[in-house]
């Protein structure tokens, strides 16, 4: 069967670093508190006004489109999970479009909160699994600083922005997304949510005098519901694929609070080298937290790893996926190279069935 193989990731970080000891000038907090609580050090923030998560998405999908030396105009699909588009529409995916020049590509926004970039994973692997479409661009892209209150200590300290894609690509040799668990539960919509702004409370001065533009997040409650949902559907996905923790390569978790992940490794009888985490760098930065760690940990990854992800987030949404890693080293073509022509000629068939 054909599977759909991740075979080069991109990122785009802001220069700008908000870190621990900044917020200790802005609200009533400690660095030790927030280290000791999310195990988050500084995040980054794009400070200038004239950009935001179109801008970052381009960037990371640009750099993971050169990596694998792909000309954008053959790319087939782009999918952006995001919660801070730059606007409501257009979306984000048609801006990524025109700024990288992907002149073939269709694409859209995809809204799952921090569980966006493993339900777009699961989306982008269906497409190339039906066989119509040979590259999907799955960028996770949030300016988060957009729509949090940097009055209020509760949920100011814990995000951050960044933007970070994958390109995926049809393989038959056992490589790819294998499974996936998904699920939502719009029970809990409440305890993470921005009210305002949409088609329910348009733009108005009683929403904006109510700060209902912001994040909202009752963090207990969020707490309380990610760390047993995030670790079932990860030991689901484990369990349903024969896989013991020391089949394991790595597990790499949305990074939203340093002792949840610690509490879902534990419970999956993971090792710390088992477990991506780089939240000290970067905070939550919701859909592109799966994506960064790929590619902070790209050069240590290869061809054949058990790579099992999860997710949740506001909805309540959560999933994880079990991934074969199909590449020892970025699967760079020689520089200047074009994809090969059978490629090209194979594409053109599949898009004409
Ligand atoms: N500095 C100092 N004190 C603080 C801060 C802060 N930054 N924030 C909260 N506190 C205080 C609270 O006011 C509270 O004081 P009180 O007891 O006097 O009321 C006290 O610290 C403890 O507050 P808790 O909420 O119980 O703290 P907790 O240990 O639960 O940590 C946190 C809070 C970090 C938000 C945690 O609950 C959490 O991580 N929740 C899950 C967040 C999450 O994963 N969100 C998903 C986002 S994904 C998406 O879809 C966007």
């Amino acid at each position: 069967m054909t599977r759909a193989a991740i075979t080069a990731v991109g990122r785009y970080l802001p220069p700008d670093r908000l870190t621990n000891k900044d917020l200790e000038s802005m609200v009533d907090t400690t660095d030790e508190w927030i280290r000791t609580r999310t195990g988050i050090q500084e995040r980054r923030i794009l400070r200038d006004r004239g950009k935001a998560s179109a801008f970052m998405g381009t960037e990371a999908g640009r750099q993971a489109l050169k990596k694998r030396d792909m000309d954008p105009a053959d790319l087939d699909v782009i999918i952006v999970a995001t919660v801070t588009p730059d606007m409501f529409f257009p979306s984000n995916a048609c801006q990524v479009q025109a700024a990288l020049g992907a002149t073939r590509a269709w694409g859209f926004d995809l809204s799952a909160a921090c569980s966006g970039f493993v339900f777009g994973l699961c989306t982008a692997a269906s497409l190339i699994e039906s066989g119509r479409y040979r590259s999907v661009l799955l960028i996770g892209s949030d300016k988060m600083s957009s729509i949090t209150d940097y009055t209020d200590r509760n949920t100011c300290v814990l995000f951050g922005d960044a933007a970070a894609a994958v390109l995926l690509e049809p393989d038959d040799s056992g490589h790819g997304l294998l499974d996936h668990v998904l699920r939502c539960d719009g029970e809990g919509w409440e305890a993470l949510c921005m009210l305002g702004g949409g088609s329910l409370r348009p733009p108005s001065h009683e929403t904006l005098a109510k700060k209902m533009h912001f994040l909202h997040q009752d963090g207990r409650t969020v707490y309380r519901f990610a760390v047993s949902a995030f670790a079932d559907v990860a030991e689901e996905v484990m369990m349903r694929n024969g896989l013991t923790s020391e089949d394991v390569r790595y597990f790499v978790p949305h990074q939203a609070n340093r002792r949840i992940i610690d509490a879902a490794a534990q419970r999956m009888g993971l090792g710390a080298d088992q477990v991506m985490v780089n939240i000290h760098r970067y905070g939550n930065t919701t859909n592109a937290t799966i994506p960064l760690c790929l590619c902070d940990w790209e050069s240590e990854l290869q061809k054949g790893d058990n790579i099992v992800l999860a997710a949740f987030g506001g909805g309540y949404t959560w999933g994880a996926g079990y991934l074969k890693w199909a590449y020892d080293t970025p699967a760079v073509r020689p520089q200047g190279a074009k994809p090969a022509l059978e490629q090209k000629a194979a594409r053109l068939a599949v898009n004409t069935i």
